[in-house]
């Protein structure tokens, strides 16, 4: 990934200076039954420990994460930005306060929750939560409520339609990928989650399974054919991961130790497809799939810089005199852009071996 971050922020800062956020990355979106595992893959994906887990309804609230790039901290000490962490995060509720102490966004994400739901409720109000770092791409992660059926607590009878109705929000948005986690332990044919994923998406051209908890199936049970798509095939792929248990949440096992196991655990029970499995993979699949998605924007980013071209050509013969056209550059920088970037990028696509979503 250490091509594609700096190719994409290029990207964007371009459109950026035109006042357009013409590129949009897709978002990726978590769906799944309930304890499936779906905020254990997104921190994996992030890198960091901020996300509420556990085994019930702990997510109960949208959270929307935006991950944002920042120069290296020595890098922005001259520029004097005035904060002196390499990473923070901010939230759209209390936007002036920074936290650097990534357990404290947690808590915050807990308490948050809690100020607008209460005995196991869920909202449909999504927290919005801003993550600065060097090390991730401009892109939105959404971590969502699972599908859950018996209402517990103060949850209301249609809890199960409601949280329904929460995920197709998300996910019907034609610039969501879907990533269904679905736990191993549990009979693929009847994943809520590709279930409500085919709604929106029959053909299944952003949608990707994540196979969760390989490490918990029953003695003699191999997820062997799932992963292989025989079961069901997902045309973006499925892969197996193995996050962190509640034991491992417990005594604070870290991302690090936890990819660490996951490949060791790979590497004894599925030799045959170790290196299409884990979470490390799953990010760069990740990312291939942005890469693919770039080039397939780059036909339209120019057809739309030609049109603010013409645009701005029918102002500027308006005002009857000659100025310095900002839309010419704009379409010669997206013009140059793909034409100087074609090969990285679809080199980039191929060879994405090393590279990391985040
Ligand atoms: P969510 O409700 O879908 O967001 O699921 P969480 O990420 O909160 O995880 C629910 C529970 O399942 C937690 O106790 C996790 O530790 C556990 N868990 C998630 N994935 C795995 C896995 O791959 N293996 C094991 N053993 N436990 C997992
Ligand atoms: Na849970
Ligand atoms: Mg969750």
């Amino acid at each position: 990934m250490d091509t594609l971050i700096p190719i994409i922020n290029r990207l964007q800062e371009v459109f950026l200076t035109v006042g357009a956020e013409i590129i949009q990355l897709p978002q990726i979106v978590v769906v799944g039954s309930q304890s499936s595992g779906k905020s254990s893959v997104l921190e994996s994906l992030v890198g960091r420990d901020f996300l509420p887990r556990g085994s019930g309804i702990v997510t109960r609230r949208p959270l929307v994460l935006q991950l944002v790039t920042v120069p290296p901290l020595a890098q922005r000490e001259k520029q004097e930005n005035g904060i002196k962490a390499e990473e923070w995060g901010t939230f759209l509720h209390c936007k002036k306060q920074i936290f650097t102490d990534f357990a404290e966004i947690r808590k915050e994400i807990e308490e948050e929750t809690d100020r607008t739901t209460n005995n196991k409720g869920i909202s449909p109000e999504p927290i919005h939560l801003k993550i600065y770092s060097p090390n991730v791409l401009n892109l939105t992660l959404v971590d969502l409520p699972g599908i859950t059926k018996v209402p517990v607590g103060d949850q209301p009878e249609d809890i199960e339609s409601q949280v329904q109705d929460m995920i197709l929000s998300f996910i019907s948005n034609p610039n969501s990928l879907i990533l269904c986690v679905s736990p191993a332990n549990s009979d693929l044919a009847t994943s809520d989650a590709l279930k409500l994923a085919r709604e929106v998406d029959p053909d299944g051209r952003r949608t990707l399974l994540v196979v969760s908890k390989l490490d918990l199936m029953d003695a003699g049970t191999d997820a062997l054919e799932v992963l292989l798509g025989r079961v069901i095939p997902v045309r973006l792929g499925i892969v197996g991961v193995v996050n962190r248990s509640q034991h491992d949440l417990n005594t604070s096992k870290s991302v690090a130790d936890a990819w660490r196991d996951e490949q060791a655990f790979l590497q004894r029970h599925y030799p045959s497809v170790t290196s299409r499995a884990g979470s490390r993979y799953l990010a760069r699949t990740l990312g291939r799939l942005l890469m693919h998605h770039i080039r397939d924007c780059l036909p339209e980013l120019r057809a739309r810089a030609t049109s603010l071209t013409s645009q701005y050509q029918a102002r500027l013969s308006g005002y009857g005199r000659p100025v310095d056209d900002p839309s010419t550059t704009l379409l010669h920088i997206v013009t140059k852009f793909a034409s100087d970037y074609r090969d990285t990028i679809e080199g980039t696509a191929r060879h994405i071996q090393t590279s990391e979503l985040c």
